[in-house]
């Protein structure tokens, strides 16, 4: 076997500091996995982290290999439960080296130290490369059914989420959501809009594009509602809001949209410090006196993954092959920095192994 592969490494906090390196393969431990990467999805983390915001390195690395959204086909499965062949993607984060409460119960996503690691993110290597080895328990196997948008599962795992966090916090009284509103038509915006559709709520999705594009298409396709923001304020209210556009506007709005009893779900991450004025009061006596909740929610639990998988499973049933469709450019490693610069019309770019 080689002993370099191909990887799309950065030089963290240096705006633009990336390329395509030779880098050395990764030699897996006995307790170890060998994974050979075939798709790697394209976040508006790394975005922001190509930008300069965020990223840290690997210890004892100067750089770090991007990428926290792939699947990949098992190499050398080692002493674990997969076999050669079995197609994975990739659990983000790890614990926090105090190993708080959470981490240590297994919730790692809910690390309350913020001393976590996170694949192609924070402290350890991503996978915008041509192999990463890992732990088996960080690996969670893909049907063969769902191979074509297996590289989709660490950003429903997120929708999933905010979803089972929403419903948890509602477990405070009776709760029947009937009409939701999702902010963001980007990847997590749509497969939140998906898996709200199939638990039968009403749902909403509002996005800056004008409607006719494919963005509206998909969310019509899926028997929901698309509104543009450009073409006015939204004056209905909503059960349930989930925000995923990353634009800090439409949180503002958010505050401002829940009926009574109603949560609204914070997911989008934002690297800058905009300030907006906001009828704090006015928001205030409206939480106070229709008992409404507030809660941001990050990352994924494994249980989010498993859901993921289930509920891709009824969207393929459902509406065959329209998550595929959320897939807009598939590049190859050499065009990384087309991959990493956003064009209007994208959902999800994946780079291809
Ligand atoms: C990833 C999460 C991660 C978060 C914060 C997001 O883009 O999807 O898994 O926890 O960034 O680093």
């Amino acid at each position: 076997m080689n002993t370099h592969m191909k990887a799309i490494a950065m030089t963290p906090k240096q705006k633009g500091a990336v390329s395509l390196r030779d880098v050395e393969m990764p030699t897996p431990s006995d307790e170890q996995v060998l994974v050979k990467v075939l798709q790697a999805g394209v976040c508006r983390t790394d975005l922001e982290i190509y930008e300069g915001l965020y990223g840290e390195v690997p210890n004892g690395s100067d750089y770090l290999i991007l990428g926290h959204e792939c699947i990949g086909s098992v190499e050398e499965p080692g002493k674990s439960q997969f076999s050669k062949g079995d197609v994975v993607a990739r659990i983000v984060r790890r614990p926090c080296t105090d190993m708080c409460l959470n981490c240590k119960m297994g919730e790692v996503d809910m690390c309350s130290t913020g001393n976590y690691v996170e694949t192609g993110i924070k402290g350890i290597h991503g996978d915008m490369a041509e192999y990463f080895a890992d732990s088996p328990e960080y690996l969670v196997k893909i049907p063969s059914s769902l191979g074509k948008i297996g590289v989709l599962m660490e950003p429903v795992s997120v929708a999933e989420k905010a979803i089972r966090q929403s419903m948890a916090v509602q477990e405070r009284f009776y709760w029947q959501p009937e009409k939701a509103l999702v902010y963001g038509a980007g990847p997590i915006g749509l497969l939140t809009a998906m898996a709200l559709r199939i638990r039968g709520i009403d749902t909403y999705v509002a996005a800056w594009s004008k409607s006719g594009n494919l963005k509206s298409s998909i969310v019509k396709q899926i028997g929901a509602h698309y509104i543009s923001v450009q073409e006015g304020e939204i004056k209905q209210k909503f059960d349930i809001i989930i925000e995923a556009s990353g634009a800090v506007e439409n949180v503002a709005n958010a505050l401002q949209l829940l009926n009574p009893n109603g949560v609204l779900c914070l997911t989008s991450i934002t690297g800058g410090n905009k300030e907006i004025a906001l009828p704090l009061e006015k928001i205030n006596i409206d939480f106070v006196l229709g008992n409404k909740a507030l809660v941001g929610i990050v990352n994924a639990n494994i249980l989010d993954y498993r859901n993921g998988i289930a509920d891709m499973g009824l969207f393929e049933e459902l509406w065959p092959w329209l998550t595929e469709k959320l897939i807009t450019r598939r590049l190859k490693p050499e065009q990384y920095l087309e991959a990493l610069v956003k064009k209007p019309e994208d959902i999800k770019t994946v780079v291809e192994f």
